[in-house]
């Protein structure tokens, strides 16, 4: 191959493979988030579906499946209800951080308001429950379910712990592992439940998603720093304004001296913000060098995925599977 053909990345060439399958899921998608008896719900889910969003999940759902030898067509409404349980979530927790753009888009929050975020979340986990008692299978609903009450305890965890420049990074990771890596997980294992994998199989699947997804919000609290908001499609520094204690700020307190501990005390403890400090926040990050710690540190858990996926059956969506894991990390969006 020559130096200048692109190679591509893993994440497209899992939409490759998966190609049939995923149609599929997002014409169920565009079925499933409309309503005929609330307008305000095809506007709003319409504007966060048509902006896309990458489809991590819901392509782990059907490459779970698949590689496990599935052959039916569950796969594609438990790769759905994945997607609706996170634009739930994604909606709900837009409200919660206030944040103004999502998918390179202004959010829900913005253009309606509040409240039609919060309600419009909820018809899509209603949605999502609707779709996945279809499977008829009480193991799945009992993967998911416990993966909608483990984000939200998730959420609710960060948000006691934001503001409190005490927070250890045993607390960090127990926030991003329900959050974020709970539903990579339960993503994972769902396809290999349906595919009637034994124990052994499904664990691998499970341990290899809850790898993948610290991985990923690791990457993603790097590229709140460090991304450009075109290519994120969110804004960035929206976490230090946010007072959210994510692990590059985690270590940089750790490093402080007096006046660092000072700085991180009047901005994230008291809230007091003014101009140049964000700037000043991601200079003592690069001065102890706790961005690429962070790097390290997702990447020794995107290990831990792919080591996961040895227990899994030889084939092409393993090895995509297996190179998803090291892209996640370096990814710039
Ligand atoms: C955003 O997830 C929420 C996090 C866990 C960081 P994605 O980055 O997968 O969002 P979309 O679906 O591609 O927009
Ligand atoms: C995303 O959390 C996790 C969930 C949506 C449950 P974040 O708040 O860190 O993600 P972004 O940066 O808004 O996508
Ligand atoms: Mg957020
Ligand atoms: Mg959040």
């Amino acid at each position: 191959m020559s130096l200048d053909t692109p190679i591509a990345k893993p994440h497209d060439r899992l939409r490759d493979a998966l190609d049939e399958d995923l149609t599929a899921v997002n014409v169920l998608i565009r079925d499933r988030m409309a309503s005929e008896h609330a307008p305000r719900i095809p506007e709003v889910t319409a504007h966060l579906v048509e902006a896309g969003g990458k489809r991590i999940r819901p392509m782990l759902t059907l490459a779970a499946a698949r590689l496990c030898g599935y052959d039916g067509d569950a796969h594609v409404k438990l790769a759905a209800t994945v997607e609706f349980i996170h634009t739930a979530t994604l909606l709900h927790d837009d409200v919660v951080d206030e944040s103004s753009k999502r998918r390179g888009r202004p959010t829900a929050n913005l253009l309606w308001d509040n409240k039609s975020s919060i309600l419009v979340g909820d018809y899509l986990f209603a949605r999502a429950f609707q779709l996945m008692v279809e499977t008829e299978s009480l193991q799945v609903l009992d993967i998911l379910s416990n993966a909608a009450a483990t984000i939200a305890e998730g959420e609710v965890l960060q948000l006691s712990a934001a503001m409190n420049i005490e927070t250890t990074e045993a607390t960090y990771l127990q926030v991003i592992r329900g959050k974020t890596a709970a539903l990579f997980e339960a993503a994972c294992e769902v396809g290999g439940v349906i595919a009637d994998r034994d124990d052994s199989i499904v664990k691998a699947l499970a341990s290899y998603g809850d790898g993948l997804g610290i991985a990923f919000q690791m990457a993603d609290d790097l590229l709140d720093w460090g991304g450009t908001s075109g290519a994120i499609g969110k804004n960035i520094g929206d976490d230090f304004r946010e007072r959210k204690l994510t692990l590059p700020v985690i270590r940089a307190i750790a490093a402080a001296d007096a006046n660092e501990r000072a700085f991180w005390a009047r901005t994230i403890g008291k809230g007091d913000q003014r101009d140049g400090d964000l700037d000043t926040a991601l200079g003592l990050l690069g001065r102890h060098g706790t961005l690429e710690q962070t790097r390290v540190v997702a990447n020794g858990y995107a290990d831990q995925a792919k080591a996961a996926l040895g227990a899994l059956p030889d084939h092409p969506l393993r090895d995509m599977m297996h190179d998803l894991a090291d892209y996640v990390v370096e990814r710039l969006n």
